[in-house]
């Protein structure tokens, strides 16, 4: 029998305190039945609910080693997809909104990822035996099912370059999708030349490229980007450096190759976390990544006497990954006290089995 569930809109106009009472209450409720992953750039009115935090290799792995029936996932669509791949049959994987989502994995699709490998053929014509694709976890689970299905693997910011490895040991060459710029920082710091990594625009014919780049090329960097890490520049590190001569510079691989030339540090959410939390006290730090996890860095750091100061001008935030709010998990936390399932992301099984294997190999090597 369908159960109805209760509705959003009387939590719409719930006020914040409120909200934090009622997912504590529905928390009390729910025991170990629910688990709350958050990714590091979660908000801090949600983020302080989390039973587990991490990047995404880290909640990776989590979300595979918990036993807990429902996974809540405080992050973006695409992490909650991979919990649902990972996970036990029997567990249900939950977005509190489904409307976050991330835009970087929006600019690759199946259908375009199909016809570029088809005109890579017509130009390649092995592109089994010569290319791995390789997709960045930023990337929806029908992508990560293509790596599967064609010898390719999943790689996230922290394992890039074990991945590139694993990728070049089989294969000449690689199609890294769907952001170009961890593509070009992880084969950069490789050795690879700068004009061997060429960009493919889906929205142009053979990616706007000629048979001759085509064949040139080790990397094809499809033309995807971060809208947060692409608004930090190098020039917003030369002004602070000369400020602070002695600061170091930590970036997210997703900031442009400059912004990572220029850097002391570039690593994931959690190297950078564990980095400056681990650094001496009194030290200043300059951080391209994600204003809500600078913000609470920022904070922590202070006792230490740590400055952390964040690397743009304007406030940028991963605008989707913040419409979890409480509002939404209070929703979906009460939904599951009473047996209701809520906004449950569930891969289609051909698919998930497919993108499993990309999965498993990442793992299996990273
Ligand atoms: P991490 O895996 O480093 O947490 O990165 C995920 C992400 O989306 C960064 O923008
Ligand atoms: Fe996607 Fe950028 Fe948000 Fe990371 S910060 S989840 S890459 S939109």
């Amino acid at each position: 029998m369908q159960v109805s569930t209760i509705s959003f809109d009387r939590f719409n106009v719930l006020a914040d305190n409120e909200a934090q009472e009622r997912i504590r209450a529905a928390r009390a409720r729910l025991g170990d039945r629910a688990v709350l992953l958050c990714h590091h750039y979660q908000r801090a009115d949600v983020y302080q609910h989390a039973d587990l935090t991490g990047d995404s290799l880290k909640l990776a792995r989590l979300a595979s080693q918990t036993d807990a029936e429902y996974i809540v996932f405080c992050g973006v669509h695409f992490m909650a997809e991979v919990a649902d791949i990972l996970s036990k049959p029997s567990q249900i994987a939950i977005l509190p909104d489904l409307a976050a989502g991330c835009s970087m994995a929006d600019m690759a699709s199946l259908a375009k990822v199909e016809r570029c490998w088809r005109e890579l053929a017509e130009v390649l014509d092995r592109t089994d035996e010569l290319i791995t694709p390789v997709t960045y976890i930023n990337s929806a689970a029908d992508l990560k099912a293509f790596c599967g299905e064609h010898g390719g693997i999943v790689c996230t910011s922290t394992n890039a370059p074990t991945i590139l490895d694993w990728a070049f040991s089989r294969r000449e060459k690689v199609l890294f999708f769907p952001d170009q710029h961890l593509g070009r920082w992880t084969g950069f710091k490789k050795g690879i030349p700068l004009d061997e990594m060429v960009v493919w625009d889906p929205d142009l014919e053979y990616g706007g490229l000629t048979p001759e780049q085509i064949r040139k090329a080790k990397i094809l960097l499809w033309k995807g980007h971060c809208s947060v890490h692409q608004m930090f520049q190098p020039v917003h590190i030369d002004r602070w450096r000369e400020k602070h001569p002695h600061g170091f510079v930590i970036s997210h691989p997703e900031s442009m190759l400059e912004v990572c030339q220029k850097s002391d540090y570039v690593g994931s959410t959690e190297f950078i976390l564990n980095t400056i939390t681990n650094a001496p006290p009194n030290t200043h730090w300059l951080v391209g990544t994600e204003l809500n996890l600078v913000s609470r860095l920022a904070e922590e750091m202070k006792p230490q006497g740590k400055v952390v100061q964040f690397m743009a001008p304007t406030v940028c935030m991963c605008s989707t990954m913040q419409r979890i709010d409480p509002q939404h998990l209070a929703w979906t936390l009460e939904n599951l006290a009473e047996g209701k399932v809520v906004n449950q992301i569930k891969v289609p099984e051909h698919e998930a089995e497919l993108a499993r294997i990309a999965l498993d190999r990442m793992l299996a090597v990273s």
